[in-house]
């Protein structure tokens, strides 16, 4: 199974928007189709589909955010037809390379509704940290990037 992320040009907007998390996870990521609408308005956000084959599994989307200078995982969802086969997790590692390849790309920051355990616990398991800082109803966790 190789989890590979494909930028919009390459996917085209429906396949992305076609993707759903469960009535459960609602409150805990964006819509993808508001997520897209975003990255219209913010060109310094980078969404990508995260493709197993043709097919697409899930949605990330990252950004320099302009207000504090750090690199951020904006959303990170996997469908609700393929959660749990390992798909997240490899999105996950693939999204975190792809960041650390980024010059100057040293931590990586991402939100998370303090609700959403599954999802905290599973970003711990990938050596995020909580920062202490809380956005809203969000816990603010960061990954360094290890020194080489
Ligand atoms: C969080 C999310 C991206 C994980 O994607 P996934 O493909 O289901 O995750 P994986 O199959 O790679 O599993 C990774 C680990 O997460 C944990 N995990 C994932 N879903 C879980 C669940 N429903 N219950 C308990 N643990 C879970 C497990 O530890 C799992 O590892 P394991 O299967 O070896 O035990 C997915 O559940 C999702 O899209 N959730 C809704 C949106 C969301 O909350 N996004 C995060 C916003 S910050």
């Amino acid at each position: 199974m190789t989890v590979v992320l494909k930028t919009l040009a390459e996917t085209g907007r429906r396949a992305i928007v076609a993707l759903n998390v469960t009535n459960d996870q609602d409150d805990f990521v964006t819509s993808n189709a508001e997520s897209l609408e975003e990255a219209d308005e913010n060109p310094d956000c980078v969404p990508l589909g995260i493709f197993v084959g043709d097919q697409a599994v899930g949605f990330a989307m990252y950004t320099l955010d302009a207000d504090d200078g750090n690199w951020w995982i904006y959303r990170l969802m996997i469908d609700q037809r393929f959660q749990r086969r390992g798909y997240g997790r490899a999105g996950l590692r693939a999204l975190v390379e792809r960041m650390f390849a980024i010059p100057g790309c040293s931590a990586i920051y991402l939100g998370v509704v303090r609700e959403n355990r599954t999802a905290a616990a599973f970003y711990l398991q990938e050596g995020f940290r909580e920062t202490g800082q809380v956005l809203g109803d969000e816990i603010v966790m960061r990954l360094e990037r290890k020194k080489a």
